[in-house]
């Protein structure tokens, strides 16, 4: 073990080589790696030029004058939905962009010209509600095409966009929409969900009465359920479009300029506006797509089983694949839905032949049983990818093995809402694969594992998962706050962007990502911030002090449990258990319930006051505690450590 306390003793012997079939057809071929490494800028740029269409070349490439606020082709122009669909249109308008699938089983074909038509119409309907260049948009949608127009439209008028997830809360919104003072919010009067609905404008409704920013909604009708039409504010998609033209004369943008801003847990409870520019964006974007996925534009039908509102989807369901001409695949539902073999049967319909889904599925389709995949014909997929989370090897076999049928190559890609596009995964083709092991920096990037101190670490340890160059796709900065952009990301290890992950190097050189070493978990590939759950838990009356950690899960990867302490007056007892989980959830989301809730008269703490959360995860994840004299009330310990027992045992 090196001095960055952080071990790892998994043992992964099996390797699978590229077959030479797949090999020989490869986009992305061993020579791309020595021009990455030969000269990252030239690399990146070659693929700037080439893949992107601009309306004034950039002449400049890497700025690092101002590091780390650094730019690319700065004095380029460009407009990146005119790259997903102007361009396409002479040759191939009537290719599908999206075969879409609604849950209740409706389905939308959408060429890339209908698709363009939609976006031009809608970006004049937001020119018409006075939406200009640099107008901040908030929207809160379902998995319906329309999300993808929004943005498209966002991007072609400069207005740069904010998703926020669908499973959020109100006042999720309301933090989100405050934060950059959005004008507009766009959502849908619901979302299907397991045969049931979700009530989106409602949740707007709730969050609009605290954001005077707002002056218009926008509703597009999905689910035709009840909501209220506020006169003057609310307006239905349908309205807004009725009469605009397809013509929308796209926006010229700086390379540097706000293509997007995407918020995401960090270790404080205010999520971190995380900020996207335009040129060094779309290469990131276009270049990962077509070299990790291998994308064929003319054969492939590719599906990325992800939720536009997370970084996944923006970059690999809407940006990359369209300015790459390609044919996707879009899912509204969830995979249960109406049957466990819901993702199967869209794989055989469709004739799928790439997909993109994460571990926490992958082992929820495990737990379901091989019997379901096995039902359909799946020997369309030439391709698989994990994103989210370390893939456990075992997860990796059964998705090699049973979706794969163990002639896929699969593709465990490891990057972050921050880095914009995928970092390090194998190249199909070229990399010889380990399972549990997302392999190496892709070319052009460059990452390093170190220790406490910032020193790379000798192969076969582990440490701090470190990027040491700047890349295309990267945040440029948190929205309004240049200082936590240093802090969180630049200031740990001088000149390396420090990504909150540990990870190993093995004798080989190759990366395995051990997760957070922050006080962030990973819940089903989607980052909560302890912090958060703590500050909703708090915000209870019950509540006097709470601590959150994230327990290993064998389904979701990590599972929240809080410990809380109750204001006098108060008595534990399973409604209030309840009450506080479901109290969460309306603050944040479904998403950070708490799993299990344990009561406790106080929380263990150092003399200085700080709360152990380290030793919360342990009693959590059933370990030895090891020396706890340090603590100023040790006592507290054995008391919640045989409450989680008492709570192990019920499960
Ligand atoms: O901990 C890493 C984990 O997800 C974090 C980033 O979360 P988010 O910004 O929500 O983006 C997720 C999708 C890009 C990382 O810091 N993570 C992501 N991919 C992997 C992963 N952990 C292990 N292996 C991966 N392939």
């Amino acid at each position: 073990m090196t001095d960055s306390g952080i071990e790892s003793l998994l043992q992964e012997d099996r390797l699978f080589p590229p077959s030479d079939e797949f090999a020989a057809q490869a986009n992305a071929q061993a020579k791309v790696y020595d021009e990455g490494d030969d000269d990252f800028v030239a690399y990146w740029t070659r693929q700037a030029l080439e893949r992107i269409t601009w309306f004034k070349e950039p002449t400049e490439t890497l700025d690092d004058s101002n590091a780390p606020f650094f730019k690319w082709w700065a004095d380029g122009e460009l407009n990146i939905a005119y790259n997903c669909l102007d361009r396409h249109l002479e040759t191939g308008g009537d290719k599908v962009a999206y075969h879409w699938i609604g849950e209740p089983g409706d389905t939308r074909t959408i060429t890339y010209q209908q698709l363009s038509d939609d976006v031009n119409r809608f970006a004049n309907g937001l020119r018409s509600l006075g939406v200009e260049k640099g107008d901040k948009v908030a929207i809160y949608m379902g998995m319906v095409p329309e999300l993808a127009v929004a943005m498209l439209a966002c991007a072609r008028i400069g207005a740069p966009h904010s998703v926020i997830f669908g499973g959020f809360s109100a006042e999720s919104i309301i933090d989100r929409v405050v934060d950059q003072d959005a004008k507009v919010l766009i959502t849908c009067d619901g979302a299907w969900r397991r045969g049931s609905t979700i009530p989106l404008k409602d949740n707007c409704d709730t969050a609009m009465e605290s954001t005077p920013s707002i002056e218009h909604c926008i509703v597009y009708e999905r689910t035709k359920q009840d909501i209220s039409m506020t006169e003057g504010r609310d307006v239905w998609w349908h309205d807004l479009v009725a009469d605009q033209s397809t013509n929308c004369e796209p926006e010229v943008m700086g390379a540097e300029d706000l293509l997007y801003i995407l918020y995401t847990s960090g270790t404080t409870a205010k999520p971190k506006g995380i900020m996207h520019t335009t040129g060094g964006y779309i290469t990131g974007a276009v270049t990962t797509h077509s070299l990790v996925f291998d994308i064929k534009p003319e054969t492939d039908v590719y599906w990325c089983a992800a939720d536009i509102g997370w970084v996944t989807g923006h970059t690999y369901i809407v940006y990359g694949p369209l300015a790459n001409h390609t044919t996707s695949v879009m899912y509204e539902g969830t995979p249960d839905y109406p049957e466990k073999d819901r993702l199967w049967s869209i794989v055989e319909e469709y004739g799928v032949t790439i997909l993109y889904t994460a571990p926490t599925a992958i082992r929820a389709f495990m737990k379901w049983g091989a019997e379901y995949p096995k039902s359909r014909d799946l020997s369309s997929l030439r391709l698989l990818g994990s994103v989210g989370e370390p893939i456990n090897p075992e997860a990796w076999m059964w998705y090699h093995e049973h979706i794969g049928s163990s002639n896929c190559p699969i593709v465990d890609t490891w990057w972050q809402t921050e880095t914009g596009s995928i970092m390090i995964s194998p190249l199909p083709g070229v990399t010889t694969t380990k399972p549990g092991s997302a392999t190496k920096a892709i070319p052009g990037i460059a990452a390093e594992v170190v220790d406490k101190a910032g020193v790379p670490v000798p192969l076969g340890s582990g440490g701090f998962l470190t990027i040491t160059k700047p890349w295309p796709a990267m945040l440029r900065s948190i929205y309004g706050d240049d200082d936590r952009y240093i802090s969180t990301y630049w200031s740990e290890y001088e000149g390396r962007y420090f990504a909150g992950d540990g990870a190993k190097i093995d004798e080989d050189g190759y990366l395995w990502i051990l997760g957070r070493v922050d006080d962030v978990m990973n819940i089903s590939g989607h980052r909560i911030s302890t912090m958060e759950v703590e500050s909703a838990l708090v915000s209870h009356p019950a509540v006097a002090e709470s601590a959150v950690v994230g327990a290993a899960d064998s389904l979701t990867g990590q599972a929240i449990v809080a410990f809380v302490t109750l204001r006098r007056g108060f008595e534990d007892s399973d409604d209030l258990n309840d009450e506080l989980r479901k109290h969460v959830a309306i603050k944040i989301g479904a998403i950070a319930r708490p799993k299990s809730i344990i009561f406790t008269p106080d929380l263990p703490k150092t003399r200085s006051g700080k709360i152990m959360r380290r030793l919360l995860r342990d009693i959590s994840e059933n370990r030895s505690l090891g020396d706890i004299t340090t603590l100023a009330n040790a006592e507290i310990v054995s008391a919640i450590a045989s409450q989680a027992e008492a709570l192990r045992s019920e499960d």
